[in-house]
């Protein structure tokens, strides 16, 4: 479907529905712990006391953890980790407050999923949606994506590149170096570094995937590059609280142990990746973060079993990366070295 932009004026009253409610909860989170009265929240927002207590209850509908009445104030508990599109546009620097159009729901289908169709819809780049729950969680390889309530964050923006489509790769492993980043510096248990990539994009840490990405794309039939492409992303911040489903169970973990993952995270970290995205993304197609993708790589040096999309595997010793973020293997038995670029090829460390 052609490329048919909305106005500013119209983009920004789709992507900015609700308001009282999230400005409410933004308040209430600042001052997470402690009591804002009924009528000071309806003067701070130039509002009646009884949308106030309309957008509390309805909060409240939604699971928000939130004690008092309109005459004793209210406070949001301080243990509570409720994404918000104000809390994480404030934590956002400026170039990409101008850049993103934050959207966080409590529970979708799929992030992706609402970015390609806002996408199909003719919406700007920079369209973000960020989840706490999806229901229909999309993995590569056309597998589902464990995405539960409570534990997890699920990000996804919709991107309008300008590059070849064999540079779609870029997208993904720009993304991953900034998932990295971002989860290393929204938690101070860990060290710089520790958190690892998987060729192509999983993100591991201590030997357990804590992070998977999903490129999708749209293609133009006028230009035969790119209408858009999706980028979504979901981290594991701490282990589900029903335990992992079997599938998963022996390879899943998260950035955080069960009680370590402080109130505010999923905030912190969105915004975090979002900023530390931006840049990179901006200045593709030079591969600006390739030097921290290399030094990240879990598969260098090492025996892998290559499988390819009909689940042939191959042994094969991981060398290098190239400067288009392909891996250079030499297969066994072989003396030349090969670089795989498929998305349908993954990897496995023996
Ligand atoms: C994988 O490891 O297989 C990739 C998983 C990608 C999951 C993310 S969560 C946010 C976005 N929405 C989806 O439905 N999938 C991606």
């Amino acid at each position: 479907m052609p490329y048919v932009p909305l106005s500013a004026k119209e983009t920004e009253k789709n992507l900015r529905k609700s308001g009282t409610k999230e400005k409410i909860l933004a308040l209430l989170n600042e001052r997470k712990g402690t009591s804002y009265s009924g009528q000071e929240l309806a003067d701070t927002l130039n509002i009646s006391r009884t949308s106030v207590w309309k957008a509390i209850n309805a909060l409240r509908e939604e699971g928000v953890k939130i004690e008092g009445s309109t005459n004793s104030g209210y406070t949001l508990a301080p243990e509570s980790d409720v994404l918000n599109s104000y809390v994480v546009e404030a934590l956002l620097n400026e170039d990409s407050r101008s850049f993103y159009r934050i959207n966080c729901v409590k529970t979708i289908d799929s992030t992706n999923l609402k970015c390609k169709s806002e996408a199909e819809s003719g919406a700007y780049e920079g369209v973000a949606y960020i989840a706490e729950e999806q229901t229909k969680g999309r993995g590569r390889r056309g597998r589902s994506f464990f995405s539960p309530d409570s534990t997890g964050l699920y990000l996804s923006i919709l991107l309008r590149p300008e590059l070849e489509i064999s540079d779609a790769v870029l997208i993904t492993t720009a993304a991953a170096v900034a998932a990295a980043v971002a989860s290393e510096k929204v938690n101070d248990l860990i060290k710089e570094g520790d958190v690892k990539i998987k060729w192509v994009n999983d993100l591991y840490l201590n030997d357990k995937k804590i992070s998977g990405i999903l490129t999708e794309a749209g293609l133009s039939m006028e230009t035969g590059g790119f209408d858009y492409a999706v980028m979504g992303i979901g981290f594991n911040l701490a282990p589900p609280k029903g335990g992992w489903p079997d599938d998963i169970k022996d390879t899943a973990g998260s950035l955080f142990t069960e009680d370590s993952c402080p109130a505010g995270t999923r905030n912190r970290l969105a915004a975090e990746f979002l900023n530390e995205f931006l840049p990179i993304y901006k200045a593709l197609p030079d591969v600006t973060y390739l030097s921290e993708y290399r030094k990240r790589q879990l598969t260098l040096d090492k025996e892998i079993d290559v499988i390819d999309g009909a689940g042939n595997k191959k042994r094969a010793h991981a060398v290098g990366i190239d400067d288009r973020c392909g891996l250079i293997v030499i297969f066994e038995g072989e003396d030349e070295p090969v670089t795989l670029t498929s998305g349908e090829i993954s990897t496995r460390v023996i």
